[in-house]
């Protein structure tokens, strides 16, 4: 399963990248606005910290036409920087277009299995169903997030299921059951990951066993 994390917030990524389990990063208008600075520039430095991992870009054009255009500029960016479309039907025909030319695809906004069937079936090299934001409106974001994952493995997609608006770690524990190939994780949500109450209790006794027969650290 691959790791990415949800944010615009380049000392986040050195951060997070620094732990040595970071495999990509998604971006929207809303985090990059929260750091007050361009969409092709802030995409620019992260795609350069990335090297040759994913960072996804979203456009903001609502036809086809406006779509294949600002993709390609956004992919011209760097190799790594791949293209998210909200998901409508002028998305789906953007998808074909922009995945034949050899440009990744991540059809976002996703929230229901079977948009996530017909982006895949448009050539989407990503599905980014929103967890979160559907159990924000009482309905299970996990459950369809599962049913996803079991029709695109059923018919063979390549398409990569990246389970999105993750907003607590059982969130991502949710999309590693249900076999998602990606969850894109917030950063407060990694940190709460690596913890556990039982881990920092057993760290400190052993310190303090150690210290009885060696001396102090
Ligand atoms: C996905 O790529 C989106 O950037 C993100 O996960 C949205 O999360 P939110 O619902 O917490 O805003």
């Amino acid at each position: 399963m691959k790791f990415f994390i949800d944010t615009a917030n380049l000392d986040m990524i050195k951060e997070i990248d620094s732990w040595g389990i970071l495999d990509g990063v998604t971006t929207n208008p809303s985090l990059v606005a929260k750091e007050g600075t361009d969409t092709p520039t802030r995409v620019a430095e992260i795609a350069k910290i990335l090297g040759d991992r994913p960072v996804s870009a979203e456009c903001m054009s609502m036809d086809a036409e406006g779509m294949i255009a600002e993709g390609r500029k956004l992919h011209a960016i760097a190799p790594n920087v791949n293209v998210k479309l909200p998901m409508c039907v002028e998305s789906l025909k953007a998808t074909r277009v922009l995945s034949s030319e050899g440009i990744d695809v991540n059809m976002t906004l996703i929230f229901s299995p079977l948009q996530a069937l017909m982006a895949a079936k448009a050539g989407a090299a990503y599905v980014s169903p929103f967890v979160g934001r559907l159990d924000d409106i009482g309905t299970r974001g996990s459950d369809m997030l599962a049913e996803t994952v079991g029709i695109l493995y059923t018919y063979g997609f390549d398409t990569e299921v990246i389970a999105a608006s993750i907003r607590h770690p059982t969130h991502v524990l949710d999309a590693a059951d249900a076999g998602c190939d990606i969850a894109t994780i917030p950063y407060n949500i990694l940190k709460m990951m690596v913890s556990h109450p039982k881990t920092d209790e057993g760290i400190a006794k052993f310190k303090a066993d150690y210290e009885k027969v060696n001396g102090p650290q």
